[in-house]
């Protein structure tokens, strides 16, 4: 069944936009003698926080993606992370911020975190716009955090429900979904 087409609001547009402005002169201030920062965004979510972080650096961005996949029994996000897409450009040497557009269980960016650390960055930092840390299962590190939400389903600003509400402007919860991953039954 698809959902509502306009999910009530929890983070409203004009409270992201601020909160990722600050962010942004945050992540500037933390290299502002460095000539580049390499931002990777993770595919898909973060693509939409990604695009409008990168254009309020200060520091000249480098813009990479990768993509990441965790299968379990079936088609459930509770098996191991594995990657799909790896960036175009080697990181060595690279002042590097991971860019997520939410951390659940820290499954996801404790793999990679792992996995790009070992190629020496000159610098690696985690962001994240979204943290739900009820869902954790694993200690990760986050250096930038956007906001702090409760246990419950998100969509929008580049977070979907079986790819709809990605292009949402705002972060909505959908009251009542029960899936997998990202969601907690309300
Ligand atoms: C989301 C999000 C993170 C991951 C976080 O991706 O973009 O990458 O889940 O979850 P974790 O902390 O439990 O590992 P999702 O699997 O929904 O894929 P998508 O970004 O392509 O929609």
């Amino acid at each position: 069944m698809p959902g509502p087409l306009s999910p009530p609001v929890l983070i409203g547009e004009a409270e992201i936009q601020a909160r990722v402005s600050e962010m942004a002169t945050e992540i500037s201030a933390d290299h502002g003698d460095v000539e580049e920062i390499t931002l990777i965004g993770v595919l898909k979510g973060a693509f939409v926080f990604l695009a409008d972080l990168a254009r309020r650096l200060t520091v000249p961005p480098v813009i990479e993606f990768l993509a990441v996949a965790s299968y379990g029994a079936g088609t459930t996000p509770s098996g191991p992370v594995r990657l799909i897409m790896d960036t175009r450009s080697p990181i060595e040497g690279r002042h590097v911020v991971i860019v997520e557009d939410i951390v659940d269980s820290g499954r996801t960016l404790r793999y990679l975190t792992e996995l790009l650390g070992a190629r020496q960055p000159a610098s690696l930092r985690t962001c994240t716009l979204l943290h739900k840390p009820a869902r954790r299962e694993v200690d990760v590190h986050l250096d930038y955090v956007g906001f702090t939400i409760p246990d419950v389903w998100v969509v929008g600003y580049g977070l979907d429900l079986a790819e709809r509400y990605r292009t949402l402007p705002y972060i909505a919860r959908l009251p009542g979904e029960r899936t997998t991953g990202r969601c907690v039954g309300t």
